[in-house]
């Protein structure tokens, strides 16, 4: 089995798992934590080498403050103590996004995690987190534009494989992007590196996706004949 180097995943439905169960919509993102630590390990067993996941769009800001307060408050949770698990795993922790609007507390915690695990290099977990891939391409060029002017970078030395490392992290480009939720849409998630990716929309809720389904998204991708433009010579 070819297995992708770079999956990336929506974690959508947590709000609906929640109400068709007549609980409220936190109780659905503590179980949708529940199943990306399991989906992270389980990435790394399979020998994936980077898993993307969209764990707060900058957009979430709209929601209630009450929903906004108990994400923020169960992402210290998970990244002060509930990470150990993934973290024995030998599993590097990074993230993807803007730091401003963010409470202390919770840029203390990535800060932590981070630290805690960057010597680890078996699989990166790349936490994307205030994010939205738009404002990454702007903040990108900016970027760019700034080395430009400062003569660390040279004109002819841009190309669309440079450009990652002005990305806010320089990752490879996304293999598999799956969505769950019921929902088709990127969302504004990882633009730029899912270019080429195959996409994998399920229906099934964020916190019951476990450990055999993205198997499944993995034995979907394998069906896939991968051209990049080429075409097919047999
Ligand atoms: C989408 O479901 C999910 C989120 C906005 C948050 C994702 C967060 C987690 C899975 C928690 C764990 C993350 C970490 C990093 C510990 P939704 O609320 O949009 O669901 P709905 O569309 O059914 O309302």
């Amino acid at each position: 089995m070819n297995i992708p180097n770079h999956v990336a995943i929506i974690m959508d439905g947590n709000g609906r798992w929640a109400k068709e169960r007549g609980l409220k919509r936190s109780e659905g993102h503590k179980e949708g934590a529940k199943a990306l630590e399991k989906l992270a390990i389980h990435a790394k067993e399979l020998g994936i080498k980077v898993l993307s996941v969209f764990a707060f769009s900058t957009d979430n800001f709209k929601r209630s403050k009450e929903e906004v307060d108990y994400l923020m408050n169960l992402f210290v949770t998970y990244f002060n103590e509930k990470l150990n698990k993934v973290i024995d795993n030998n599993v590097k922790i990074v993230f993807s996004g803007r730091k401003e609007n963010l409470r202390k507390d919770v840029l203390e915690a990535m800060d932590n995690v981070t630290k805690r695990t960057k010597d680890n290099t078996d699989c990166i977990l790349n936490i994307c987190f205030n994010y939205d891939g738009q404002q990454e391409i702007v903040d990108a060029s900016l970027r760019v534009s700034k080395d430009l002017k400062d003569g660390k970078l040279k004109e002819v030395d841009l190309n669309k494989e440079k450009f990652y490392q002005y990305l806010y992290q320089d990752l490879p480009p996304i293999d598999l992007l799956i969505r769950t939720g019921k929902e088709h849409r990127l969302s504004s998630f990882m633009l730029y590196q899912s270019t080429y990716a195959e996409l994998y929309f399920v229906d099934t809720y964020f916190p019951d996706f476990l450990e055999k389904d993205l198997e499944d998204a993995i034995d979907y991708y394998n069906t896939i004949d991968r051209r990049f433009g080429n075409v097919k010579t047999d």
